[in-house]
């Protein structure tokens, strides 16, 4: 059990073997005439430094620039867990893609609206929302996008009348599907659509889960966080079992990190030896300009365009980009 466990650790970790072959066949070195041990090759690097994950940090190059848009790669938020970062990560991973010249539309599918607060919508004053596309046939989705201040980034809003929608949607055919419709004439626009889901595994996530190429679940670095996501990991395999076979993990991405505690960094290692490759490089540090940007009503990569959580999020974006 030891062997194939370090085995892992050094595959996960990315150790390098304890007794590293000695170099050889070092072109244009003879015969070695005084026996002398061989000097250590000149371009021998320094030990890769370590990610919070645990692994090498691996450098992501820019993503190439696109010269047409779509179809949109549609990526549910999920974590059944509140206040997890699933907001924040889609304002702030939307307006990262939407850098690397990508265009983003952002789906508010959380009858709390925090998505539309986020972005400088005030919920409570609009008339039509995701909602009324939902359960209205009559309704254009293009009535209802709204230019976000972020170049590249649209907005389908929400407020609380979405939560009727969780009631009245059981008595509907394709009830699963009803995001699905609403969003199948936007795709050929965008090259992403975010969906930011609430925190719950009912009809609307199952919504969002059906409509999705990928989910990303965000995850608090918190030891009860990782209670539910079996839970969650069942519903995405009941999801891609019987309403979308496709539906793929994109990643899981680390939130809320503390650096300076042993128990972030607990967590952290726990879930990797969990879930391996599935969590993201990128890990999202625990800083009050998070909160801060939701004030402001903009994401953090044009609040505090230089900060660590700025820098985080354009990191992630490109690893979404290659994923
Ligand atoms: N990395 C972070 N560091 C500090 N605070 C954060 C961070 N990410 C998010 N927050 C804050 O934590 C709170 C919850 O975040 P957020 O709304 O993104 O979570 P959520 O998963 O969408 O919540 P809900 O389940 O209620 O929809 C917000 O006040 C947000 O500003
Ligand atoms: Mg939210």
């Amino acid at each position: 059990m030891a062997t194939p466990q370090s085995l892992r650790a050094a595959e996960v970790f990315g150790q390098a073997p304890a007794t590293a072959a000695a170099p050889d066949g070092a072109p244009g070195t003879g015969s070695a005439a005084s026996g002398s041990p061989a000097p250590a090759e000149p371009e021998q690097q320094a030990p890769q430094q370590l990610g919070p994950t645990g692994r090498p940090l691996r450098d992501i190059p820019e993503p190439p620039e696109l010269d047409r848009h779509g179809p949109a790669r549609v990526l549910a938020m999920c974590n059944q867990k509140g206040g997890v970062g699933k907001t924040t990560s889609t304002i702030n991973l939307g307006a990262s893609l939407a850098e690397y010249g990508r265009k983003v539309l952002l789906v508010d599918f959380d009858p709390q609206g925090a998505l539309s607060v986020g972005l400088g919508v005030q919920p409570h004053e609009l008339d039509q929302t995701v909602y009324n596309c939902i359960m209205e046939s009559s309704v254009q989705v293009s009535d209802v996008l709204h230019k976000t201040s972020i170049d590249g980034v649209d907005l389908l809003p929400s407020n609380i009348d979405l939560s009727a929608a969780e009631v009245q949607l059981v008595a509907e055919v394709g009830r699963e599907h009803s995001l699905m419709r609403v969003l199948r004439p936007l795709v050929s626009e965008y090259d992403f659509v975010l969906v930011d889901c609430q925190p719950s595994l009912g009809l609307l996530t199952v919504n969002a889960l059906t409509a999705a190429d990928g989910v990303i679940i965000p995850l608090e670095c918190e030891f009860f966080s990782l209670r539910g996501v079996a839970l969650l990991m069942d519903t995405i395999d009941k999801v891609r079992e019987r309403l979308n076979p496709s539906l793929d993990i994109i990643g899981i991405l680390a939130t809320m990190f503390d650096p300076r505690t042993l128990h972030s960094k607990e967590v952290i290692s726990r879930v990797v030896e969990a879930f391996g490759d599935t969590v993201f490089d990128t890990v999202i540090n625990r800083t009050v300009r998070f909160p801060e940007t939701t004030v402001a009503g903009e994401p953090i990569t044009t609040w505090a365009p230089k900060s660590g959580g700025a820098k985080a999020y354009r990191q992630l974006a490109r690893e979404v980009i290659r994923r």
